[in-house]
């Protein structure tokens, strides 16, 4: 049993970042509030911001920053534990020691070292390693696990862009962004508490307006993960041929894994609430454009 009043999960979460879109930071503020909410709202708020790095890491540091605000009047403050994940073991602990030495989390007396209620935790995580996924999620559950336990929220972060446009770059994009994200958060769900939250970062390139109308209602229309594992597995196909132009795909591999992400979120939420775990919130949404590694700091590709 747990001894922590709330828990929660970012993946992807190794790379220092100082500063996050306004729309980020105040999505943050509500999943800090448990009160989530929709993507549309997300979008709407986007403001194009500088970073430093990463948007999981300042999803982490402003996790820390929002709980100790929100409850600095109250008589007595929640704690909060929260999973900083990163693939690379020397990565993760790297931002790990950044965090705790970060002045704003200092003067706010955020985090457990400093007398604060937040305690910030790494666990290697590569969400593309099945049994690396494994060993976290049954780390987690045995930590957390049980009658009372579980974990509050998971924001599932972890992406890759590749530059250029083949059969391979399609493959391991997909794979990536959405597969595995896919299959972190079915992993991840029996975990949540009855009332949690997940948040699936996508994207608003992952938007419908790339596709012909016949392929835009196909998306539409899609109710289950496999619905949209098809149209993933067609676009693959139809690269792998040399038809994706003829089929109405564009020739963009993560555009097309994050409009895949949204649909299958969708469709996790829409099975998740038939299964009986309808208190649970699940949603994508979009950061707003922020220059990080990922598009090469505005190099790659900027959002329209
Ligand atoms: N930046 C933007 O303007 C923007 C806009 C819309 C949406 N997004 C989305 O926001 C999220 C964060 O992106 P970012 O811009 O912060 O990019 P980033 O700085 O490149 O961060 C991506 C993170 O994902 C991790 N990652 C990649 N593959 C992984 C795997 N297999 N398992 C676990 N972790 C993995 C990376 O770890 P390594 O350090 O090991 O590579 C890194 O920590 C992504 O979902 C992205 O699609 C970004």
């Amino acid at each position: 049993m747990s001894s922590y009043n709330r828990i929660g999960v970012v993946t992807g979460a190794n790379k220092v970042s100082l500063s996050l879109s306004l729309s980020l930071s105040l999505y943050i503020q509500h999943l800090s509030k448990k009160k989530i909410f929709h993507v549309q709202q997300m979008l709407t708020m986007g403001v194009p911001f500088q970073s430093k790095k990463g948007i999981g890491y300042a999803i982490v540091r402003q996790l820390a920053l929002q709980h100790s605000a929100s409850n600095a009047n109250k008589p007595t403050t929640p704690s909060l534990l929260v999973y900083l994940t990163a693939r690379d073991q020397a990565r993760g602990e790297a931002a790990l020691a950044e965090i705790k030495q970060d002045p704003q989390l200092k003067a706010a007396k955020a985090l457990v070292g400093d007398g604060g209620a937040v305690q910030i935790m790494f666990r290697q995580l590569d969400i593309t390693d099945r049994e690396s996924l494994k060993k976290f999620v049954e780390g987690v559950r045995e930590e957390h696990g049980g009658e009372d336990g579980g974990v509050d929220f998971v924001v599932n972060n972890a992406a890759i862009y590749l530059p250029g446009f083949d059969s391979e770059v399609v493959k391991t994009t997909l794979d990536c962004n959405y597969y595995s994200t896919m299959g972190a958060s079915r992993a991840f769900l029996p975990l949540l508490k009855q009332n949690g939250r997940m948040v699936n970062v996508a994207s608003t390139v992952g938007g419908l307006s790339y596709y012909p109308d016949a392929l835009r209602d196909r998306f539409l229309a899609t109710q289950t993960e496999a619905d949209v594992d098809a149209i993933m597995h067609d676009f693959q196909s139809a690269v792998d041929t040399g038809k994706e132009e003829e089929s109405g795909f564009p020739k963009l591999a993560y555009e097309v894994s994050k409009a895949g992400l949204i649909g299958a979120t969708r469709a996790l939420a829409l099975a998740a609430k038939r299964e009986g775990k309808g208190g649970v919130l699940i949603n994508s949404c979009c950061p707003g454009y922020v220059k990080t590694d990922l598009n090469g700091r505005g190099k790659y590709f900027l959002f329209p």
